[in-house]
């Protein structure tokens, strides 16, 4: 087991620092940057089931429902397709309205995830086109879905997952340019500025990784926390949800993650100076609002952790930490703004004494309802 660690002291810390490599690996023999080109073959043969989509509808559980919540703003956004996230447990319970014309993507890790599945069942028998997002390859759910991309992260060991994530939010992000593209709701210019922009997370990843060492220092003046919050906007929304998810999962402290508006209908009232707050402020997207977020936990004497872009003054004044990633579009920018809640959780739950590649009650895959 120490020789398939590769030197490090869990599997969580390997696929964590794996990330710029997996989001490689997702990438080849997809992205031709300097040609404009996206290649995917699920996607080009199944163009016009994409374009004459009524709505895409994203099913999901745990971190790859969070992985879909931001594929509703990447797709939204840059395919100017209507998007629906429901977790799978949900959708298959509910009697949704499906059609012909929609299109369902299931996004799975372990492909075996028995909600997921049988929400793509379901999906089918009322014929609606189904593509898998997977990263194992041959699962059951690449098998059961018309057609699909893989995530070719590679194995992932722990229990709380960080590689699985960032590819799944890859390959959607490829999909969502690659229809772009075809419908022309972004200009070639924009493209080939976002393709070039892709192609340089993985260096931005790495960069965004240095922040380690200073991590472990935050991590040690908060491992003792009862409670937690993570707040965000727009793309980094779902990024707050994520992080807070993995701080529950293998701390075990009590973390909520919610949209940086709502906070004043109701967490604020939780704020107080016990209460670290984990805010997601990089410069593009909603950065002033976010700043007046601050000041509000500031006000009540909150305790600042600010995820923010390299360089920023502004917030260093006002919080108490603060984690600087590389600079980016709002709509890459989870892609770097997750690693540092993914080392953040990692830390804590280790000064803990907790499990952290196989926290108490989860499994890696959950095949049972
Ligand atoms: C379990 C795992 C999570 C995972 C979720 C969905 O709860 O512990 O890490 O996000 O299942 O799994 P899937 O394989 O479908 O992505």
């Amino acid at each position: 087991e120490a020789i398939e660690k590769g030197g490090y002291e869990h599997f969580m810390l390997k696929e964590i620092y794996e990330q710029p490599h997996a989001i490689k690996d997702t990438f080849r023999g997809r992205l031709r940057a300097d040609q404009g080109l996206i290649r995917m073959a699920g996607i080009d043969q199944n163009l016009e089931r994409f374009l004459n989509a009524n709505r895409i509808i994203i099913v999901a559980c745990g971190t790859s429902w969070h992985a879909g919540l931001v594929a509703e703003y990447i797709f939204e956004d840059l395919a100017r397709i209507p998007v629906e996230v429901e977790y799978a447990s949900e959708f298959r319970y509910r009697n949704p309205v499906i059609s012909d014309k929609d299109v369902l993507i299931a996004i799975s890790q372990s492909g075996e995830t028995a909600d997921t599945l049988a929400a793509i069942k379901l999906a089918k028998e009322r014929g609606a086109f189904v593509f898998g997002v997977c990263n194992v390859v041959g699962s059951s759910i690449a098998r059961e879905t018309h057609a699909g991309a893989y995530t070719h992260a590679g194995p992932e060991i722990g229990v709380a997952s960080t590689k699985a994530f960032t590819t799944q939010i890859t390959v959607l992000t490829l999909m969502a340019l690659k229809l772009a593209k075809a419908s022309g709701t972004l200009s070639e210019s924009r493209l080939h500025e976002m393709l070039s922009e892709l192609e340089g997370i993985p260096a931005k990843v790495e960069k965004a990784l240095e922040s380690n060492a200073l991590i472990e220092i935050i991590s040690d003046v908060y491992k003792d926390s009862t409670n937690c919050l993570y707040l965000g906007r727009g793309y980094n929304f779902p990024v707050a949800l994520e992080g807070a998810l993995k701080l529950k999962e293998i701390s075990y402290i009590h973390a909520e993650g919610y949209p940086a508006a709502e906070m004043k209908h109701g967490p604020i009232a939780l704020i107080d100076e016990q209460m670290p707050v984990i805010v997601i402020a990089t410069r593009r997207g909603h950065y002033e609002k976010v700043v007046s977020n601050i000041q509000e936990i500031k006000s009540r004497k909150g305790k600042i952790i600010a995820i923010v872009t390299e360089g920023d003054e502004q917030v260093r004044d006002l919080a108490d930490h603060v984690i600087e990633v590389p600079e980016s579009s709002e709509s890459l920018s989870p892609l770097l703004t997750t690693i540092p809640l993914q080392l953040l959780s990692y830390h804590i739950a280790v000064m803990r004494g907790c499990n952290v590649d196989q926290p108490r009650n989860l499994a890696k895959s959950v095949t049972v309802e």
